[in-house]
């Protein structure tokens, strides 16, 4: 992340500061990308206000970017049926040397393309709302694998957490389903998990504290140890003990994982009828 801390010459424009936008951009001013290098473009006053008191160039409009204003990086953080509609209008901003970066799901390289006809470099990159603390995933497709922007892109986005590149964008749909959806999934799950609580009688502060702090201390092993994630799940369940006891209803005809997959399944279908 070094080439671009603090240097006010790569200049970038963010167009869309929603729970997306605003994700990255937290995450890079927290890893010390100059604010006055961002330039961001959103329809919402109030969006605008927090980050212009932080040094962040904004504008309401694309009308209000100088016309003299050039960008190494064009993010482009609106949702995908905005995208579709109404992104010609910022055609203007891009230039030979930009690279066009979409975070948006299901738009396909090639329809950006002709959204943006003057993008000579396109890059999809599919975030998760963790990369606004440094603990996304973030996976990056490129159709020109040598392209001058490789180190750039791997900069910006490794700074928000770990940076994949898929070398086939059919696969962004799959990744959309599993990476980009699959913080609300995790918090779905904790969300039942709070309810098991509840209703086996824990009084709610409790119930709350007991299954977020498991999720958040099996989630931080996971991560620390060297084991597996089904040996650590075999290293909680003795023969015969409590756990068996709950997983073998929780594993039961493979009903959660049949419904877990399904439920990435239809994220990934709806990805693909996006496109
Ligand atoms: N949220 C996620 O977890 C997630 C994960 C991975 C990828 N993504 C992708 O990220 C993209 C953005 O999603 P999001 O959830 O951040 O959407 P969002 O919250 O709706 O953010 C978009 C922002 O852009 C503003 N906007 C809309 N049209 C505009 C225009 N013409 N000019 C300037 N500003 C405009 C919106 O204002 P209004 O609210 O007034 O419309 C909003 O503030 C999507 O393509 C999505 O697929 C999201």
């Amino acid at each position: 992340m070094t080439s671009l801390e603090n240097n006010v010459e790569n200049k970038i424009l963010v167009v869309g500061g929603g729970r997306m936008g605003a994700a990255i951009i937290n995450g890079w001013l927290a890893k010390g990308i100059a604010p006055e290098s961002i330039f961001l473009i959103d329809q919402n006053q109030s969006v605008l206000d927090s980050y212009k008191e932080q040094g962040v160039n904004t504008f309401i409009n694309v009308e209000n970017v100088p016309i003299s204003e050039s960008f190494s990086v064009f993010l482009l953080a609106l949702k995908p049926q905005i995208i579709l509609k109404s992104i010609n209008e910022f055609n203007r901003l891009i230039n030979l040397n930009s690279c066009l970066i979409s975070v948006a799901a299901g738009i396909t390289v090639s329809t950006l393309r002709s959204l943006m006809p003057n993008a000579q470099h396109v890059v999809r990159v599919m975030p998760n709302t963790p990369a606004m603390i440094g603990k996304g995933v973030l996976v990056g497709y490129i159709e020109e694998q040598k392209s001058a922007f490789i180190d750039l892109i791997e900069g910006l986005f490794s700074s928000l957490g770990k940076f994949y590149w898929v070398t086939n964008e059919e696969h962004m749909h799959s990744v959309t389903a599993i990476s980009g959806s699959g913080p609300a999934y995790a918090f779905y799950f904790t969300q039942c998990f709070i309810e098991s609580a509840k209703k086996l009688g824990l009084p709610e502060p409790l119930a709350q504290h007991l299954a977020l702090e498991t999720i958040i201390g099996s989630s931080a092993l996971l991560d620390q140890s060297d084991e597996d994630v089904m040996q650590l799940r075999e290293n909680v369940t003795s023969p015969n003990g409590t756990t068996q006891a709950g997983l073998e209803t929780l594993m039961s005809d493979n009903i959660f994982m049949n419904q877990l997959l399904a439920c990435c399944e239809a994220a990934k279908e709806r990805s693909i009828q996006l496109s």
